[in-house]
């Protein structure tokens, strides 16, 4: 019999709340939580709960320059950068960048690295738009991936420097596959899909032209976009293209071009206090550096139980995909996983398995939980 795990919140609504390993929509703070359900009810003393509030109203506009003071602070955002917030998640991008930062200059040339799921995806949805080039694909030309997945030292990659812009995923979140760090180029501009990892450690933004993300894994809820876009590439108008689609639309109104996700904003308002207060992106990068390898350690010496793909070079440390030898062990795993309160470990539909994400919110604690349920799971199924 598992021993119960299921961990306590701070002031909890409902009685238990498991470890939950999900991709995102993803774990929340303890704290987080418990000051949203708050206001929810009543914003400080305001009469008014926090998505009762317009987005107009002198104390929503107090709370949106706290945001966006503490992203810049938080990521060291040099002047040279514009933050967008922009409704819809990550998806929208894979067409939005190559209208603003291809179509506006007027050419029809990006190149894509293809390093996974998500940057395949973009690059397909690019491909109706302009006529992009592969740098790398892990990709064999049947669509499967190799059995050992690493990402291609950078002289094999195929740049051509008057490409618009080179594209890539700096953690897919499918694949299990991180950058340990940017591409090392200075030509063509950089743009890079950080969905899944921006803020887990500090990045050099001045070395990109734009990084975008889904804000569900480290920033809050689904459904919003943070876009950090260098100021030139801010137009309002691009002949063909209507206003909407422009990010110089979204810079020129602070990010208010329609009624914003009011709660979405509060809710990355939050998650960027907290993030301060665990001790900032250096903090943050500790801890998840100590959390993944607990994890890969677990797996690595699990005698071929567990097992991960990815080459020790570029695993991630947010998602940590894992396969056990048959689907009926798997489905083992994943029940009595549940019934322990470890959640959502099912790996993506698209690849099977197994996957743990391990964001910022996810406490050692709970990955300690984890590995000792796979050290216990190995030893009474394997
Ligand atoms: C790396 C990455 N890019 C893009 C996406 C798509 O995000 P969204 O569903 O917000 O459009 C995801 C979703 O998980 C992701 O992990």
């Amino acid at each position: 019999m598992a021993p119960s795990i299921l961990h306590q919140p701070v002031s909890a609504p409902c009685s238990e709340r498991g470890w939950n390993f999900g991709p995102g929509p993803a774990l929340l703070p303890d704290s987080v939580l418990t000051q949203a359900r708050d206001a929810l009810w009543c914003f400080e003393d305001s009469g008014m709960g926090i998505a009762e509030i317009s987005h107009r109203s002198k104390r929503f506009l107090e709370l949106v320059e706290r945001l966006q003071i503490g992203l810049r602070s938080l990521l060291a955002i040099p002047s040279t950068h514009d933050v967008l917030l922009i409704p819809g998640g990550a998806t929208p991008h894979f067409s939005l960048i190559p209208i603003n930062l291809a179509l506006a200059r007027g050419t029809r040339h990006a190149t894509y690295a293809i390093t996974g799921h998500w940057s395949r995806q973009a690059h397909r949805e690019a491909r109706t738009l302009i006529d992009s080039t592969v740098a790398i694909d892990i990709y064999t030309e049947s669509g499967t991936r190799s059995n050992v997945r690493m990402i291609p030292e950078l002289p094999l990659w195929s740049i051509d420097s008057s490409t618009a812009f080179l594209y890539y995923t700096d953690n897919e979140s499918i694949d299990g596959i991180e950058f340990p760090a940017p591409p090392a180029i200075t030509m063509p501009p950089l743009v890079s899909d950080m969905t899944a990892n921006l803020f887990s450690r500090p990045v050099p933004i001045d070395r990109f032209d734009l990084i975008y993300a889904g804000v569900q894994k480290n920033l809050g809820i689904t459904g919003l976009s943070i876009v950090i876009i260098r100021k030139d590439h801010l137009h309002k108008e691009i002949p063909g293209w209507p206003p909407i689609l422009c990010y110089g639309s979204w810079a020129e109104s602070q990010s208010m071009y329609n009624t914003p996700p009011t709660l979405n904003w509060y809710f990355a308002l939050l998650m960027v206090e907290w993030m301060e207060a665990q001790g900032g992106l250096e903090a943050l990068a500790a801890r998840n550096d100590r959390k993944s390898s607990l994890l890969y350690q677990t797996i690595d010496q699990s005698g071929g139980f567990y097992q991960n793909a990815v080459s020790p070079t570029c695993r991630s440390r947010m998602n940590v995909p894992f396969t056990l030898t048959s689907q009926s062990l798997t489905e083992q795993f994943l029940k009595e996983a549940s019934h322990s309160g470890l959640l959502q470990l099912e790996g993506h539909r698209t690849v099977g398995g197994c996957r743990a994400s391990i964001y910022n919110a996810m406490p050692e604690a709970g990955v300690q939980n984890l590995c000792e349920f796979m050290n216990e799971f190995r030893h009474h199924a394997g």
